[in-house]
């Protein structure tokens, strides 16, 4: 089996959309490819629960309690390793991660970015889209390499920019592009490796 492990920070939408294709387009049998486990930086991630739900394994390794962004990574790696995956998965996990993480699973870390990289990198996309006059914005799925929010590009969807859009009914509008583009990512890399 190949295992998948899915970090994220927050509402962990990106990752139920993953989760719901995985069982939709029968991952296992296709590519002997499971969902192993949800891992959170932060224990109040609603993620979580709803991983739990589907009979995921999930753990909780919380940023505070490390003094240094190397401490935090080496204690991460540690759970995600013990799943052995051939892929992990960034799907709205906020922290950065140190060049010693990103080496370790160079070409089987992926991570789900809301611009059309390398336009807007970093925080704040939908404002900045809108700031800078965009007529159209989007998401990118792109391999982890060392600097933030680079790296191969594997997919990019885009949508329009309305005139009334605000970061918040932009933001609405890349995600539910987010949640068609990353399992359809995911499962062709999964066909290519
Ligand atoms: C998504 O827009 C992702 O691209 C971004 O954070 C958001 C996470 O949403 N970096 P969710 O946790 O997958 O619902």
């Amino acid at each position: 089996m190949k295992n998948i492990v899915i970090l994220i920070s927050g509402g962990g939408s990106n990752m139920e959309a993953i989760v719901r294709a995985a069982g939709r387009d029968r991952w296992a049998e296709r590519f002997g490819a499971r969902i192993a486990a949800v891992v959170s930086n932060k224990a109040e991630a609603g993620g979580l629960a709803i991983a739990r739900a589907q009979g995921i394994d999930t753990a909780v390794v919380p940023h505070k309690d490390f003094a240094t962004r190397e401490d935090f990574d080496e204690a991460l790696a540690k759970v995600v390793d013990g799943y052995a995956p051939a892929l992990v998965v960034l799907a709205g996990f906020m922290r950065i991660l140190t060049p010693g993480f990103v080496n370790s699973y160079a070409g089987r870390l992926v991570n789900i970015h809301p611009s059309l990289l390398p336009a807007f990198p970093g925080l704040n996309t939908h404002q900045r889209a809108i700031d800078a006059g965009c007529k159209v914005a989007g998401v990118t799925v792109h391999q982890v390499t060392t600097e933030l929010d680079h790296g191969p590009i594997l997919a990019q969807a885009a949508v329009p920019v309305l005139p009334d859009d605000t970061a918040d009914t932009l933001a609405a509008r890349v995600l539910s592009q987010e949640h068609l583009l990353y399992p359809r990512a995911i499962a062709q890399w999964l066909s290519d490796t």
